[in-house]
């Protein structure tokens, strides 16, 4: 609902958004132009009199002085028999050559007020503020959903591509759009008289003035107490007129003024409509605050990069919207698969599920968790494929599932939950795990235990296929096959091995470009694509579509793409990794991986892993340019066999680039294990933490677990524990 609410207004008046907005930012620079050719004298240093009189000097035909409300004085004077306006400058006394407005400003002022098509334009261009500041709000919203609660707003915006960048400009942008979009609807209101501007009639013009001699403009009583920061304008009388006035325009009201008196005569209040009014225009205009109107005009040139992304992350979601052919009833299928998805990517393991089972001879139906129907008189079994979004939260289309749930009769069928999720979240697949513990709750029998399924590996989810094809006694091979970037043919340029006696075969395999760039590319480019230590690098090895992923040890810079790789029994990728020679190729894509990176700045960094984990931290000690503390914690089994980047990591110390290493070795005299060495350097990991550090771990599952407890034990006493760093962004995993 809330994104419906979102992208429709969004859909429907975006391109009248985006002339609202572009034309706004061109307009913002008017105060900024004119407050930079004006000479503005200090508060309380000169009045309207002095001005007045300082004019009539220099143009006896005097008709009209206006200031700005950027503090340019703008005289209307009759020159000879012709009318004409000039810049004056208050300070010296000397004009400034004649007035013009820009003709292009006028047009972009009539554009961004009325598409240039009078009422229904303006009408138009009310609507359009009206959605776009429905649109800001409703975007706060589904920001602060996604973030996992008001109070997360200003974290760093998790997701990627245009979605990411989206959010992001949404955030940055938010204050301006607000206040144009709400100013820029009561400014429009205004005009079709919805809203009273107190504009009223203005004062009574007095027919009962003495008509004496005229005095000296510089000596009327009434010009010598107003400010002239307070003027909005001073017209004067008819030459030869008696009974004629002075009108005066001020930040507080309107009147008269007997030209041979001095005497304020029917002076009108601004009403409290009309400082209202005064307020929102100077808000939505910058007109008055030259400074504010930078702010506007940057602000509102976010709108045409929001317009963009948010488009994208329409299409995106358009393409990947859930297409399930060959989709059964609900009331005549023996398997029922229920989703929960936000982003769509969930539905594309959901069909792939769907695909096998139909092939295997089942009627299938697919649906959105939020349409868990009381009964499925036919099922035999359910599925139930879900995300987690927000922090640990429903996505969309399972927002309603545990209300209806409870409204739900437990069936006889069992059912199995497979959670989607990303383990660098602090509630990893938690949304899964407590659909899980209300089915429990609600006596449903599990077909299989909760499997959690990290950042769509489709490795895991054929893993998970074996497993249900087992409990059904099914041959089900879920080959899911996510859409492949462009693929790049690399070149083996360099290889070292390790463990292979302790039983732990290792090799760091060093990638160049298939062949090298000529001529002038050769300066601009190293022929690779680009990539950081801790970004992935997707691999497909012969005979299968699906690609293994490697954590990448270096980044582009180095000029090679270096991976620490293990080899699996039997494990297809990895075997064929280790069986490469020097000049071999393989075909291979990167994955950004921006969120596991060392958070920039100076505090400390403690890297943790083992095996071949080492890879991406070894990746960001050579890259620590800076040489900010660095505090490596490797485990291994011997260090005759398996201590990888041994010669690197000394040069690293002598060099700062490393502070610290603490090593274990689990098949020498101690049998110590990487958790060991931190329990006993609990006191260092502390300190680390309690000076802003961050903990970067990376290997295998076991390992990592093991690690987490003992750095949640060593920091105990800092009142904090790993979820609180994790929500922090300061315990990341890259974990396998
Ligand atoms: C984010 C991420 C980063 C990673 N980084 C690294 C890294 O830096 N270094 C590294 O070495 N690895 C890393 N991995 C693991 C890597 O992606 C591979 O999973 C690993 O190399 C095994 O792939 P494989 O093709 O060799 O094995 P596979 O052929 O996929 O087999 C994996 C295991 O499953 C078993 N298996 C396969 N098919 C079947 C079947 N039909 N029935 C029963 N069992 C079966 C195999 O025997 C094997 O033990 C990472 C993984 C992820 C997700
Ligand atoms: C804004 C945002 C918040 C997320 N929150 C979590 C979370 O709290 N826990 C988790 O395990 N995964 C979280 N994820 C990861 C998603 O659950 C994961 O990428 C999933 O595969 C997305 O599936 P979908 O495309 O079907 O929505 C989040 C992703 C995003 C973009």
């Amino acid at each position: 609902m809330l994104r419906q609410l979102h992208s429709l207004p969004g859909l429907i008046v975006g391109l009248f958004a985006l002339v609202l907005a572009s034309t706004g930012a061109i307009l913002a620079l008017d105060p900024v132009l004119e407050r930079a050719g004006a000479s503005v004298p200090a508060a309380g240093t000169m009045t309207v009199a002095d001005l007045a009189e300082m004019v009539q000097v220099r143009f006896p035909g005097v008709e009209r002085i206006e200031r700005r409300a950027n503090g340019a004085i703008i005289v209307s004077h009759v020159d000879g028999t012709t009318m004409a306006a000039d810049l004056f400058d208050p300070v010296t006394g000397a004009p400034l050559g004649p007035w013009q407005p820009s003709a292009f400003q006028r047009w972009v002022k009539s554009l961004h007020r009325s598409f240039l098509l009078d009422d229904p334009g303006r009408m138009a261009a009310g609507i359009s503020a009206g959605a776009m500041a429905l649109m800001t709000a409703t975007g706060l919203m589904m920001l602060a959903a996604a973030q996992g609660g008001w109070g997360r707003l200003g974290r760093p915006v998790r997701g990627r591509g245009p979605g990411r960048w989206h959010a992001r400009l949404g955030r940055a942008t938010l204050g301006t759009l607000v206040l144009s979009s709400l100013t820029g609807l009561f400014l429009s209101l205004a005009t079709f008289g919805v809203i009273d501007d107190g504009e009223g009639d203005g004062p009574d013009f007095p027919f009962d003035t003495t008509a004496g001699d005229p005095t000296s403009v510089g000596e009327l009583p009434a010009l010598w107490t107003v400010d002239l920061k307070d003027l909005r304008s001073l017209t004067f009388p008819q030459p030869g007129n008696p009974t004629d006035v002075f009108g005066l325009q001020t930040a507080q009201g309107a009147g008269y003024v007997d030209q041979s008196t001095g005497a304020l005569i029917n002076l009108l209040p601004n009403s409290g409509a009309r400082k209202v009014w005064e307020t929102v225009y100077m808000l939505h205009t910058g007109q008055g605050l030259w400074w504010f109107g930078i702010f506007l005009g940057v602000g509102a040139l976010g709108v045409p990069a929001l317009s963009i992304t948010g488009a994208l992350v329409w299409a995106q979601r358009q393409r990947a919207r859930p297409r399930i052919p060959g989709n059964a009833r609900a009331g005549s299928a023996e398997t029922v698969i229920l989703i929960g998805s936000e982003g769509s990517t969930t539905w594309a393991f959901a069909r792939t599920l769907h695909q096998a089972l139909t092939a295997a001879g089942q009627r299938v139906h697919a649906a959105p968790m939020n349409r868990l129907a009381p009964r499925y008189p036919t099922a035999q079994r359910m599925f139930i494929l879900t995300a987690t979004y927000g922090d640990g939260a429903a996505p969309a289309s399972a927002e309603r599932f545990l209300d209806r749930l409870a409204r739900t009769e437990t069936p006889e069928f069992p059912v199995a939950v497979l959670g989607f999720g990303d383990r660098h979240f602090a509630r990893y697949c938690q949304f899964a795990i407590d659909v899980e513990a209300a089915l429990v709750a609600r006596g449903w029998r599990m077909l299989l235990p909760l499997i959690k399924i990290d950042r769509q590996s489709a490795q895991d989810f054929a893993a998970w296929g074996r497993e249900v094809g087992g409990a059904l006694g099914l041959n089900l091979a879920l080959e899911h096959k996510a859409a492949i970037p462009r693929l790049k043919t690399l070149k083996l340029v360099g290889r070292q091995d390790f463990g292979c006696e302790v039983g732990a075969p290792t090799a760091i395999l060093r990638f160049g470009p298939a062949s090298e760039a000529r001529g002038w590319r050769r300066s601009f480019s190293s022929g690779l694509p680009r990539f950081e230590a801790g970004d992935l690098v997707g691999i497909l090895p012969p005979g299968s579509d699906l690609p293994r992923f490697y954590s990448l040890a270096s980044s582009s810079r180095d000029g090679v793409l270096e991976i620490s790789v293990r080899e699996q029994p039997g494990g297809l990728c990895s075997g064929h990794l280790h069986s490469l020679k020097p000049g071999d190729t393989i075909q291979a894509f990167i994955k950004p991986n921006p969120e596991y990176r060392p958070q920039p700045g100076r505090a400390p960094v403690l890297l943790i892993g083992a095996g071949c984990g080492i890879g991406p931290l070894a990746g960001f000690i050579r890259d620590n340019r800076d040489k900010r503390p660095m505090h490596l914690f490797f485990g291994a089994r011997d260090p005759k066999s398996d201590f990888l980047y041994e010669r690197e990591l000394r040069d690293w110390l002598a060099d700062g680039s490393l502070s610290r290493l603490t090593t274990a070795f689990s098949r020498v005299n101690g049998h110590d294990y990487i958790q060991d060495r931190i329990r006993a350097d609990a006191p260092a990991v502390r300190d680390a933490i309690a000076s802003g550090g961050q903990v970067l771990v990376c290997g295998g599952a076991a390992m990592a677990a093991a690690v987490a407890e003992e750095v949640g034990r060593a920091v105990a006493p800092l009142g904090l524990d790993v979820a609180a760093l994790r929500s922090d962004g300061r315990y990341l995993e890259d974990v396998y």
